[in-house]
């Protein structure tokens, strides 16, 4: 094994700036996660029911996509952030406090899908010029996927 390769044969170096990368995302995911199940719990309201599942479904969502991005980390050589005082010092989406309103609910979200989407457009980006398939094709799903929510979440506004 060449010795600027890492155990997948990816370049170290550009692994590690991917990972640096992904540790930004997986910040950002987990307080995305934290505010959805927020949302889930104190949202008031004639479309409660409607909303108190799409949010389960939302935060369900993201604990998987959580543990994917940890985990690629590790595949790539490198450690996972895992606590919550590292996420919040680097995270752009914040902490939404006390929103019960549905409507400002689905604003917090597309407020974050604002941050994760242009993070995992860099890391399609970073990952292609890299050659590193597993993270870009992580991150094309996610795109796809999350573009199509967006458009759900805007439509909800009528906007
Ligand atoms: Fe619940």
């Amino acid at each position: 094994m060449a010795k600027n390769l890492n155990r997948i044969g990816l370049d170290k170096q550009t692994s590690s700036e991917l990972a640096e990368k992904l540790n930004e995302l997986l910040a950002n995911y987990q307080m995305f996660y934290m505010n959805a199940r927020g949302f889930h719990w104190n949202i008031k309201g004639h479309k409660f029911f409607e909303l108190h599942l799409k949010f389960e479904e939302l935060y369900n969502d993201s604990l998987v996509k959580i543990d994917e991005i940890a985990e690629r980390i590790l595949t790539l050589g490198f450690t996972p952030m895992h606590s919550y005082a590292d996420y919040a010092g680097i995270s752009k989406i914040k902490a939404a406090k006390n929103v019960s309103s549905g409507t400002e609910a689905v604003k917090e979200i597309l407020k974050g899908y604002e941050v994760l989407l242009p993070l995992e457009r860099e890391l399609l980006e970073m990952s292609g010029e890299s050659n590193d398939e597993g993270t870009n094709a992580l991150m094309s799903d996610y795109i796809r996927e999350q573009e199509k929510l967006v458009w759900m979440y805007s439509a909800f506004l009528h906007e």
